[in-house]
């Protein structure tokens, strides 16, 4: 007689909680001029510092920042911390090398071309809206074709992930996870869409850094010779979010226009 004995090992621990320095989420975003670089990305635990270190052909230089602790607006608390860090006075034209973290956790290594100086170069953009965390049908093609060097930059006008806020802000930290092959390459313009509302765009304006101090609702940029104006056709249609919004773009707008 055989007697066969069978040992289940249960292993049970219940995880609560884990700690991560690693970053996450990297994306890039043109800074006050088309020489200015920002770099963003995430970690879900605090870190002592914000840096990256980048160069031309090596990690020779480094640029520190900071970092904002992010919590997602419903009342089951998701929290991140949210890194930015600005590259200054970059060669036009060139081709940087980076990565970002600090001591407790670096990203993979990037790459980035920087714009052109001269009035006749022709910048090449994908803009496109309507981008979900769901059946992102373009998703692969544009990984591609950005890492195929096909584009200076993204203009993503509105309506992300569908949407960032859901579930707690999960569905925005996996849609910053999807565009990051995309993101961290090439800048990734953006302008918020009605998907964004919740929280009066808290989950836009914390994940997103673009040019100027407006409210980060509207801005513009220049890239080689052209003039990008993004405004917000939203601050028209949540009012509640302060109707001061409105008379505010307006002024702005105004003035942009005449410099
Ligand atoms: C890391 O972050 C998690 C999630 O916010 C939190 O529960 C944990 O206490 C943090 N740990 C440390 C060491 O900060
Ligand atoms: C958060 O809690 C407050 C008070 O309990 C409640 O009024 C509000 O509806 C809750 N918000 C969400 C998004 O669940
Ligand atoms: C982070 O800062 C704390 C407090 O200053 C220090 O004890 C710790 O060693 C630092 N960690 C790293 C990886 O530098
Ligand atoms: C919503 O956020 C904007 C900044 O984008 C701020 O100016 C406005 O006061 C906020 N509105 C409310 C109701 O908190
Ligand atoms: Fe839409």
């Amino acid at each position: 007689m055989v007697l066969r004995f069978v040992v289940i090992l249960c292993c049970i621990k219940l995880i609560s909680s884990f700690v991560s320095y690693q970053p996450e989420q990297v994306h890039l975003s043109y800074g006050g001029n088309p020489y200015e670089i920002v770099v963003m990305w995430s970690t879900t635990n605090q870190t002592n510092e914000s840096v990256v270190e980048y160069g031309i052909g090596g990690l020779i230089k480094q640029a520190t920042g900071l970092s904002t602790l992010f919590v997602s607006g419903d009342n089951e608390t998701r929290s991140q911390y949210i890194h930015r860090v600005t590259l200054l006075q970059l060669t036009p034209r060139s081709k940087y090398v980076y990565h970002c973290g600090s001591d407790q956790g670096w990203s993979d290594l990037f790459w980035f071309m920087t714009s052109s100086d001269e009035s006749t170069w022709t910048p090449q953009l994908a803009i496109f809206g309507d981008l979900g965390n769901e059946n992102a049908r373009s998703l692969p093609h544009l990984q591609e074709e950005v890492q195929r060097g096909m584009y200076d930059a993204i203009l993503h006008v509105g309506d992300f992930a569908y949407d960032m806020d859901s579930e707690n802000g999960l569905i925005g930290d996996e849609f910053m996870k999807q565009i990051q092959p995309i993101s961290a390459y090439v800048p990734y313009m953006t302008c918020p869409g009605n998907h964004e509302e919740a929280y009066n765009f808290s989950n836009y304006r914390a994940r997103f850094n673009m040019p100027g101090n407006s409210e980060g609702l509207w801005y513009s940029f220049n890239m080689g010779p052209v003039h990008f104006i993004s405004v917000s056709t939203e601050v028209y249609y949540f009012l509640e979010y302060g109707l001061k919004l409105v008379t505010k773009q307006y002024a702005w707008l105004e003035q942009d226009l005449q410099v």
